[in-house]
């Protein structure tokens, strides 16, 4: 199973998103059995590692995503993946617009993928200020969850289909 995250600039949501899964799922009895990625629908910071602030929210819940570089939505991307997640409603509207009309089923909200009903976007804290980093990473664990859990069940599905 393969997921990939899409935000704007690949340098605040989608790589923190990235850690975060990564970190989680590997803790589950998932671990092994997913390969994440994560790219921006913008290439402003293509080649560069996430935003300052991304790094530093993220090392102090115990992740280190100092690693990471950005990089831009491919073509390739589309057929790459199963499931293209993103942060918000403008990625969706730009992911599915540039990807082949047989993806448009597999391009979602995070948010919603992940079962949180009550929240669509995560917003952009680009020009935000620390707590909007913080905010992110708290709605990024809130969903974390739910991914597993579904994930859980598109595999078991797999397994016995
Ligand atoms: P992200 O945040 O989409 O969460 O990575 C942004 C990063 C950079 C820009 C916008 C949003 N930018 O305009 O450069």
């Amino acid at each position: 199973m393969r997921l990939l995250v899409v935000c704007l600039g690949n340098i605040c949501r989608s790589p923190m998103a990235e850690g975060m899964l990564r970190a989680r799922i590997e803790a589950s009895p998932l671990a092994g059995q997913v390969i994440l990625d994560s790219v921006g629908t913008g290439n402003w910071h293509a080649g560069e590692p996430p935003d300052p602030r991304a790094i530093t929210t993220a090392a102090r819940h115990g992740v280190d995503i100092s690693g990471l570089r950005a990089r831009q939505l491919s073509r390739d991307d589309y057929s790459r993946h199963d499931w293209l997640l993103c942060a918000d409603r403008d990625n969706l509207r730009d992911v599915r617009a540039r990807g082949p009309a047989e993806a448009h089923s597999r391009c979602a909200l995070l948010l919603e993928w992940a079962g949180m009903a009550a929240d669509t976007d995560v917003r952009d804290p680009y020009t935000g200020d620390d707590a909007e980093f913080e905010a992110v990473w708290a709605m990024l664990d809130r969903a974390a969850h739910g991914v597993v859990t579904r994930l859980e069940g598109e595999l078991r599905a797999r397994e016995s289909a």
